[in-house]
């Protein structure tokens, strides 16, 4: 069984990637062998539109036939059996990394079908992880939960299941004291880094083991 974590972070060891690790270590203790990949690390673009995976017959139907870095990252997601996503909320959504990679990922698999169908025939778990700076609250009011809920629908009808964890209220620098952000209390931030953040990390363990155990 094989777990893969994705970071669609530029950060390679703080929030999102924290959580993916610990995801990882949880699909690990129930014997999955996991790869964690930083998507900063590879040079690509999103979707060009050149429309190779929909032709009928043709040599890369439900493939991606743009050859670049993410060409072979995208062969070995497309074989594991749990796939982890992790981005930080820009701007309301997920990096543009991120989205050019799930581009690249889910428009070959999609069909254009009425309804719309998928071409996976294995079954996977997935899951998604978001981190951002706001609290719950302040993601509903901002609108931000709907494209959490458009990416878990999305990825439910591509790739079967998913599900979503979110880290509110993140630890966002070294130290406060150096950035001009008024917004935010250095305090209440490291109380939530020391008490809420080590949760989210269980959860994501836990999330881990789950993902593993549903497909034994
Ligand atoms: C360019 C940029 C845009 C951001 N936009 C938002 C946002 O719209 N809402 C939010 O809650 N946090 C936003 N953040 C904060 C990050 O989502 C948050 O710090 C996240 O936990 C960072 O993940 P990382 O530590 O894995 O890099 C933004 C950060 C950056 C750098």
């Amino acid at each position: 069984m094989k777990a893969i974590g994705v970071n669609g972070s530029p950060r390679k060891k703080w929030n999102t990637a924290t959580l993916l690790e610990k995801a990882l270590e949880g699909a690990a203790s129930e014997g999955a062998k996991t790869e964690l990949f930083h998507l900063y690390d590879f040079n690509y673009k999103g979707c060009i539109s050149c429309f190779a995976c929909k032709i009928k017959n043709g040599k890369s139907y439900g493939k991606c036939a743009v050859k670049d870095e993410l060409t072979p990252l995208l062969k070995k997601v497309n074989q594991a059996d749990v796939i982890i996503l992790g981005s930080p909320i820009y701007f309301g959504s997920v990096t543009g990394e991120m989205r050019s990679f799930m581009e690249r990922l889910l428009f070959p698999l999609t069909t254009y079908t009425d309804p719309p169908g998928s071409l996976l025939s294995r079954k996977v778990r997935t899951a998604f992880i978001y981190t951002m700076n706001v609290t719950k609250e302040m993601m509903k009011e901002f609108g931000f939960d709907k494209h959490i809920v458009l990416n878990e629908m999305l990825i439910k009808r591509i790739l079967g299941a998913s599900e979503t964890l979110c880290s509110y209220d993140t630890y966002q620098f070294d130290d406060y004291s150096k950035v001009y952000a008024p917004r935010f209390d250095p305090e209440k931030k490291a109380k939530v880094r020391a008490e809420v953040f080590p949760l989210d990390c269980e959860k994501a363990f836990k999330m881990g083991t789950r993902l593993v155990r549903e497909l034994k």
